[in-house]
């Protein structure tokens, strides 16, 4: 599976089919990324993005979903706790310590709870954590799901900042961690070297740093 990082906390899962998480990044468009299926972790304008526009089968809690299929587009609610599969990917959603309500002009929408995923497809397990603060049950997470690759953000401020990310990556247990949601704007400016070399004096664990637009391997 090849994960290519878009930008902010939008991912793309390359391998039997296309999976986009979080279809935003800033001033630019994800489209061309043509996804199978998309997955948004929460309503914030950040995350929810382009959904809409691109229009696929939309893997959201259900708050969200109602939102989306009101608009048109497919999509497939769920909730934290829970796992579907679609088209032999499978999405369990994680919970998130965040909040979630759908911005949009006059008063906005409840977009329920804000949440993760654990997304598995060709025998690799990957944990999107969303927009999050830190929680101990991210150690059940790992337990439960052993995810290959962990993406947490570290931007700080609206999520986790890279001390609470550290100890979010010992939790989860997974082998790579790749740092999302950070350096989008002036509010979340990180460096993520610091907390890639800390993590990997101190843990067996490797930080996979990647660029907008960059991406990397995940062998099954
Ligand atoms: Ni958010
Ligand atoms: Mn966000």
């Amino acid at each position: 599976m090849q994960i290519t990082y878009l930008g902010h906390s939008c991912v793309l899962l390359s391998g039997s089919r296309k999976v986009l998480i979080d279809p935003f990044i800033e001033g630019g468009s994800v489209a061309s990324a043509r996804p199978d299926i998309v997955a948004v972790t929460h309503g914030h304008a950040d995350h929810l993005g382009e959904a809409v526009a691109l229009n696929r089968p939309t893997v959201a809690i259900t708050e969200i979903a109602k939102y989306l299929k009101a608009k048109g587009v497919p999509a497939e609610g769920m909730n934290i706790g829970g796992t579907i599969t679609l088209d032999g990917v499978s999405f369990v959603m994680t919970p998130a310590m965040h909040s979630g309500w759908i911005e949009e002009a006059g008063s906005g929408y409840c977009g329920g709870s804000a949440a993760g995923f654990v997304i598995r497809m060709d025998g690799v397990s990957v944990y999107h954590a969303g927009d999050t603060g830190l929680f101990t049950d991210m150690k059940l997470i790992g337990e439960l799901y052993r995810p290959d690759v962990a993406l947490l953000p570290i931007g700080g401020r609206f999520t986790m900042g890279p001390d609470e990310a550290m100890m979010a990556a010992q939790f989860v247990g997974a082998k790579t961690i790749i740092p999302i949601h950070y350096n989008t704007w002036d509010k979340i400016v990180q460096d993520p070297h610091p907390f890639k070399n800390a993590i990997e004096r101190t843990t067996d664990l490797t930080v996979k740093i990647l660029e907008p637009g960059g991406s990397w391997e995940l062998q099954s």
